[in-house]
């Protein structure tokens, strides 16, 4: 544990986590998997959503906040035994360099790295580390350096889960005409058309979509601006009814008040990096009114 400015607190819960609080907001980062659960610049309710359901318990992703996926997306693609999304959200990451910033934000940087554990799964060295800059907006960089003698592919992800009112009355902007995979009509190409509303079960993968998002929530009369760099995909994600009640972790009546609106390299998009070779991934969310 590195030394902390006045502005990061270390939280006694099922899981160590950090509460970070200054000027311009609050946060809170569990060191499972370096998860960002909470967002609340001043002035403004909750951010990011979490499942009342939510396990928090070592070896079980959070259901909420910011999962970090890695290095595959969704599906193991070979085995089925193994876990969704990888294993990064899964590990104890180490919390490092922790700094008040001029301007009264707050850096966190957190960092994990291949051992004979992950190894045993993914069988590449590597080394990840997350910066998480807490103020007015919230700026999470994931930066994964090959460590190892030869190239390795992986897919990664933000895996933002977002609060909103009623998702049945929000809409998503910034996707129009991009191409999408329909994950619930069996990966069928598709393209959208217009704004995106959310009618059913929603599990779209664009590719080629390196724009930022907008999400508008008329209930809550804000705007969640979702920017990215470094990132090809994007993903996004409502389970609806059936989804919803099908996940122990998940409550069956919390559908209406998320959705996820995810910064990803994936399928098509994912990355090769050669022996040396680092690159990150930025997602920056901040909150209109
Ligand atoms: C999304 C996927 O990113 O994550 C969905 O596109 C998946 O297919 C969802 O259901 C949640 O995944 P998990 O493993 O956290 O339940």
């Amino acid at each position: 544990m590195s030394i902390l400015p006045s502005s990061v607190t270390e939280i006694a819960h099922e899981l160590p986590a950090v509460g970070v609080s200054n000027r311009h907001a609050r946060a809170t980062i569990f060191l499972h998997g370096a998860h960002v659960a909470s967002w609340r610049p001043v002035g403004e309710a909750e951010v990011l959503w979490t499942s009342v359901r939510s396990w928090f318990a070592a070896g079980k992703p959070i259901r909420g906040g910011v999962p970090i996926c890695f290095p595959w997306f969704g599906a193991h693609p070979t085995d089925a035994a193994q876990p969704a999304h990888g294993i990064a959200r899964l590990r104890p990451w180490t919390l490092g360099e922790a700094e008040d910033l001029a301007d009264g934000r707050t850096r966190v940087v957190f960092r994990l790295a291949s051992d004979p554990q992950t190894e045993a799964v993914w069988p590449h060295a590597f080394e990840l580390k997350y910066t998480v800059v807490v103020g007015a907006e919230l700026e999470l960089t994931l930066e994964v350096k090959n460590s190892g003698q030869e190239a390795f592919t992986f897919e990664e992800a933000l895996h933002t889960y977002f609060d909103v009112a009623d998702v049945r009355r929000a809409k998503l902007t910034g996707l129009e005409g991009a191409r999408y995979l329909d994950k619930v009509d069996g990966g069928a190409e598709r393209t959208q058309a217009g704004p995106l509303l959310f009618t059913a079960e929603t599990d779209r993968v664009f590719a080629g979509a390196e724009g930022p998002c907008t999400i508008e929530d008329p209930v809550l009369g804000r705007k969640i601006v979702v920017a990215k760099a470094g990132s090809k995909t994007t993903v996004v994600w409502n389970p609806w009814v059936a989804k919803a009640a099908r996940m122990p972790d998940y409550g069956d009546e919390e559908w209406p008040g998320m959705v996820c609106v995810e910064a990803a390299n994936a399928g098509t998009e994912r990355v090769t990096l050669g022996a040396g070779q680092a690159r990150e991934l930025r997602q920056v969310i901040g909150v209109r009114r």
